[in-house]
């Protein structure tokens, strides 16, 4: 096995921090989160317990108290770090554009001098597919950039400023990891996404719709230039993408890898319409999910596919777990926590 890590997962009560967490522990690892809490359960640290059978040192607080997180760093001996924490939901970022730059380029920023400061100097950053301008065909890492809203943009910017203090030396090296869309959660139905308020996102609505919370699911158009004429996103399962953090990990620790910052897609090759989802969630339940087709959502592109062969090529990993099974395990998660 490979040699055993101290890791700092920031935002690693999150969605997919809970799901690094347990994968990096089943790799042998050892992991300390660091969590405000924001958008986390406040049990998701014991739930990480029953998973994993190991107490999880957690600290509650913001990334960008860059002492608390300099303190993390030098007490618990940590080797790298995987950067998750930050805002995410889109609609509140084109509204609030500031709140976000705050909180994903100031928590970013207070993590690299804290790293910086404490002699830390492997990353793994959270990034995601966002920062790709439209494009049908699947993208691979050269696709041009072009984010279209200030959470994408979030995302990029610091990408860029990782580069930047990868070049100087702040840090020694960093890996991006570019999401497409994360769905599913851990089969033990102990952890997932629920989402305060109405999800944006489609898999949390649909699992909230069979679950009585809404009277139907909105199907945001059904005339794009796709097979069926609803939008088609590549879904990777949350823990084949939380797996891809542990390859990426032994990547960036791996000898001879010094002052690069390199970029990974993690998804799954394969795209799969709004009503596909529909059609696999409805047969993970037993019976239809109700749903309407209403008009486009402003801001959505018809086709969103990755070109997974760089990760599979260099870090060896891939995207193995089905559509059925994100419904199932999005369905366990869903009645356990309903
Ligand atoms: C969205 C974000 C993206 C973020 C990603 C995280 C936007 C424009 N983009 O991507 O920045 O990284 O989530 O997972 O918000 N849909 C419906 N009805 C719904 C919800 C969604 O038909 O109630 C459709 C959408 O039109 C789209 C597909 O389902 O075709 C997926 O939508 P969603 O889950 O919101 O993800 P993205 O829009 O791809």
């Amino acid at each position: 096995m490979a040699k055993r890590l101290n890791v700092l997962a920031t935002g690693g009560a999150g969605f997919i921090g809970s799901h690094v967490v347990v994968e990096l522990i089943a790799a042998g690892h050892g992991v300390v989160i660091l969590d405000n809490f924001e958008n986390a359960a406040p049990d998701v640290p014991a739930r990480l317990g029953r998973i994993t059978g190991v107490d999880i040192p957690t600290i509650r607080a913001d990334v960008r108290d860059k002492e608390m997180v300099r303190r993390a760093l030098g007490r618990h001996g940590i080797d790298a770090v995987i950067h998750l924490a930050g805002k995410k939901a889109v609609g509140e970022a084109v509204a609030q554009p500031l709140l976000y730059y705050d909180a994903n380029l100031g928590g970013g920023v207070a993590l690299l001098e804290a790293m910086q400061e404490s002699g830390v100097g492997k990353l793994l950053f959270s990034s995601s597919a966002t920062v790709y301008g439209p494009g049908a065909a699947p993208m691979d890492e050269d696709h041009p950039v072009a984010p279209s809203n200030p959470y994408g943009r979030t995302k990029l910017m610091l990408e860029e400023i990782i580069t930047d203090a990868v070049a100087a030396g702040a840090i020694e090296s960093a890996i991006s990891l570019r999401y497409f869309n994360p769905a599913g959660a851990h089969p033990s139905g102990l952890i997932g996404e629920d989402p305060r308020g109405t999800p944006n996102n489609l898999f949390p609505f649909i699992a909230q719709t069979a679950a009585g919370r809404h009277a139907k699911v909105r199907v945001f158009g059904d005339d794009y230039d796709t097979p069926d004429g609803t939008g088609v996103r590549d879904y990777i399962h949350v823990v084949d993408l939380a797996r891809g953090h542990v390859a990426a990990l032994s990547h960036l620790m791996a000898a001879g890898m010094p002052q690069v910052h390199e970029r990974f897609n993690l998804g799954t090759g394969r795209g799969y319409s709004v009503k596909e989802a529909l059609t696999t969630f409805s047969r993970a339940c037993g019976f239809q999910v109700p749903y309407e087709i209403v008009a486009r959502r402003a801001g959505d592109v018809a086709t969103c596919v990755a070109c997974p062969d760089r990760a599979a090529r260099v870090l060896g990993w891939r995207a193995e777990m089905t559509l059925d099974q994100m419904c199932a395990d999005h369905l366990a998660f869903q009645r356990e926590v309903a």
